[in-house]
């Protein structure tokens, strides 16, 4: 069997998911042939973690000004884009008009000009693009498809849905590149696009019309100030003033973290342990959207960064009944530990009340893996032999484009006031 060859572009946090699993699990249908990143020593030290932990060969090692040598010379079928996202649409582009296929990491990019040149990238080129969106594959996500899909609680007209960070991972959004909004879109991009695609998965429509209010109200220097704070740091590292902040973050405690980070800053000055009350956070905290979809439900959405428990809530209002579902996460930070605890679930509970009958508890089988199971089934699907999929998990680059699209109108109608029309932000030819 010809094995199919991957490079990974982005050889951070997350690039261990992916370039893990084709060393240990699916090393009899992939192969991984490079590593590209703007740093050289996180490419070593995941080269190092390959050779160590997975016991495979370390592979050639490519700077960002390579990547068209890293194509010609290691001839991959497939790109992994895990770099950060505002750089996501080059690699995508560039390793399409090379010829390769192309699996992306969430959200697909981070504004509609970005996304309209994947799309004219694909359409010129006519290479596949995947975005990995696992949460669909988590059971208790499928199973609320099913449901819906199944005509339980009948013609869903609303949703409402409410997803909760907590103070541990949701405030590391607030000591990395995401607290930038150039880098990330800010959450309604870079963390709804999950929750929007949920939405686009179990309804099984896409949105219209989309209404955002938000801001900066918890994180941030100026939010600090106001409830009487007085005493400031930059980062962690070496600041006394970190010690009695329950938010700061130890990379020199945390060997990964000091490793992938800490000992990697000398090259490009990257800081993973930002004061979460710095100035500089120009992406917001707390938001509310209205989104109306072709099929006329509506959605209210709520993101909150900065809650005692992680997880969400979400209801779906139907011409037969109503579905409820509460699930509740365990607190993480991104690569601070094992990868399958990302995700994991603490407590789940799904619930149909039927118009005219008494509700009951639907019950979902629990899966080990991060994700409430969902990554070890979707890495399956991407290098494995995946069997023929009745809920058509696997997201293409149009699922990729409508989960962001979402969260870019949610951006423009806050910086706007007004609603935003999803089909006056790109064209899908
Ligand atoms: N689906 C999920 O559950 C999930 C979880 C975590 C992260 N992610 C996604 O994975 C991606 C990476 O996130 P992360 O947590 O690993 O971040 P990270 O900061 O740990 O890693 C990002 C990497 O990109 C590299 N990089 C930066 N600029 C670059 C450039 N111009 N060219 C090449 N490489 C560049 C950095 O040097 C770094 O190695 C993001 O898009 C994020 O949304 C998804």
């Amino acid at each position: 069997m010809t094995l199919k060859k991957y490079a990974l572009v982005g050889t951070g946090g997350r690039a261990e998911f992916f370039y893990g699993a084709i060393a240990k699990t699916f090393r009899e249908t992939s192969a991984l042939v490079a590593f590209c990143d703007i740093n050289r020593t996180r490419m070593n030290y995941a080269n190092q973690l390959l050779k160590e932990k997975y016991d495979y060969e370390p592979v050639p090692a490519y700077g960002a000004d390579e990547f068209d040598k890293m194509i010609a010379e290691t001839k991959p079928d497939t790109v992994i884009v895990t770099s950060i996202d505002r750089t996501h649409h080059t690699y995508i582009i560039r390793a399409m008009e090379l010829g390769c296929d192309v699996v992306s990491e969430k959200p697909m990019t981070v504004d509609e000009r970005k996304c309209q040149e994947i799309l004219d990238a694909i359409e010129k080129t006519g290479r596949k693009l995947r975005v990995t969106f696992n949460y669909r594959y988590a059971p208790h996500n499928t199973k609320i498809r099913e449901l819906i899909a199944g005509g339980v609680i009948g013609e869903v007209n609303s949703v409402h849905f409410e997803w909760l960070l907590n103070t541990k991972h949701g405030a590391d959004y607030f000591r990395r590149w995401h607290r930038d909004k150039r880098n990330s879109g800010g959450l309604l991009v870079h963390k709804s696009t999950h929750h929007f695609d949920l939405v686009n998965f179990w309804l099984g429509t896409h949105p219209e019309t989309v209404y955002a209010m938000g801001g900066l109200r918890f994180y941030g220097r100026e939010n600090a100030e106001r409830r009487g704070e007085t005493r400031f740091y930059q980062r962690s590292h070496g600041s006394e003033a970190s010690r009695n902040d329950p938010f700061a973050l130890s990379l020199e405690d945390n060997p990964h973290l000091k490793a992938l980070y800490l000992d990697a800053e000398h090259e490009d000055g990257y800081q993973r342990d930002q004061s979460v009350f710095g100035d500089g956070i120009s992406i917001e905290d707390t938001l509310g959207v209205m989104v109306r979809y072709r099929n006329q439900a509506i959605l209210t959405y709520s993101l909150n960064a900065y809650l005692p428990w992680e997880g969400f809530h979400v209801v779906f209002n139907g011409s037969k009944g109503r579905i409820e579902a509460r699930v509740a996460e365990r607190s993480y930070v991104n690569s601070g530990g094992n990868k399958a605890d990302e995700g994991a679930l603490k407590e789940k509970r799904l619930t149909v009340h039927p118009m005219f009958a008494a509700p009951y508890e639907v019950h979902v089988e629990e899966k080990a893996g991060g994700h409430g199971g969902g990554d070890p089934v979707m890495l399956n699907d991407l290098f494995g032999a995946p069997e023929p999929d009745p809920f058509n998990r696997a997201a293409s680059h149009i699922d990729g484009a409508v989960s962001i699209l979402t969260g870019i109108a949610g951006n423009k109608s806050m910086q706007t006031g007004l609603p935003v029309e999803i089909k006056s932000l790109v064209s899908f030819g």
